[in-house]
């Protein structure tokens, strides 16, 4: 694992796993959508994939970010980059209505607030929207077990930061350990899959929350009930 997070695409940087262009590749290839909306531009290495899927299955792409240091690379690479602080109210109201055009959504969160992000644009999503976001693991206890040194070394965002999210919109896991692979979370927005969502996301999330306290803290008594539970 590179241990400063950076990877290349077409020699220009990206701070994903490298194996986030197959692993999204063959994601683009199963699923249609009608627009990707990106919150974090970075270098441009991931957003020129994003530019180059965009254009090979015709969907609208938009990427945003706070910073344009690499501007020359957007604009020779035609990436559809804008700048803008996302979470103004003035970016609010400009990014929901691109999540809300017809079709089906791609959310990819990757700014510099993943939490308040996802909880500022997850509540625009439609039925059959797809909101992921990068440098998550659904609890502390996983990450250090199966990412930490071995996959990726960031936590962002976890179930833990996103629950009250999950429960009212409705969103549901997807794909998920395809995507954990490369520290991103993938939920979608379903109204086919609200009941088990809701028993998924109401009971199974709390008790991996729970059970990731009682694994760091190894609060023996708490382990002991987990055990006799199972
Ligand atoms: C982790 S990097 C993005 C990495 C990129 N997606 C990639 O794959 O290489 C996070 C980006 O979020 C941007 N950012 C931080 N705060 C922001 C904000 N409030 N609005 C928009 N972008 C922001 C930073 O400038 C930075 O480029």
């Amino acid at each position: 694992m590179n241990h400063d997070g950076m990877s290349d695409y077409k020699a220009i940087k990206m701070q994903q796993h490298p194996n986030v262009i197959d692993i999204f590749s063959k994601f683009f290839n199963e699923e249609k959508f009608s627009q990707i909306i990106e919150i974090g531009t970075g270098h441009g290495g991931f957003a020129l994939f994003l530019t180059e899927i965009s254009k090979k299955y015709s969907i609208k792409y938009y990427t945003f970010d706070i910073n344009d240091e690499a501007k020359e690379t957007f604009n020779v690479h035609q990436i559809p980059f804008q700048k803008c602080d996302v979470l103004n109210e003035s970016s609010i109201n400009k990014i929901a209505p691109l999540i809300q055009q017809e079709g089906k959504t791609l959310l990819l969160v990757d700014g510099g607030s993943k939490i308040k992000e996802f909880k500022a644009y997850s509540v625009f999503l439609k039925d059959g929207d797809i909101i992921m976001c990068h440098d998550y693991a659904p609890t502390l206890y996983y990450f250090k077990k199966n990412m930490d040194e071995k996959i990726w070394n960031w936590i962002e965002i976890r179930d833990y930061h996103v629950y009250p999210c999950l429960m009212r919109q409705g969103l549901c896991p997807y794909k998920r350990n395809i995507f954990l692979s490369v520290a991103w979370g993938c939920f979608i927005k379903s109204k086919q899959r609200k009941f088990l969502n809701r028993i998924r996301v109401s009971l199974i999330i709390p008790y991996l929350i729970l059970e990731d306290f009682a694994k760091r803290y190894r609060c023996k008594n708490t382990l002991n009930i987990f055990k006799i539970k199972k």
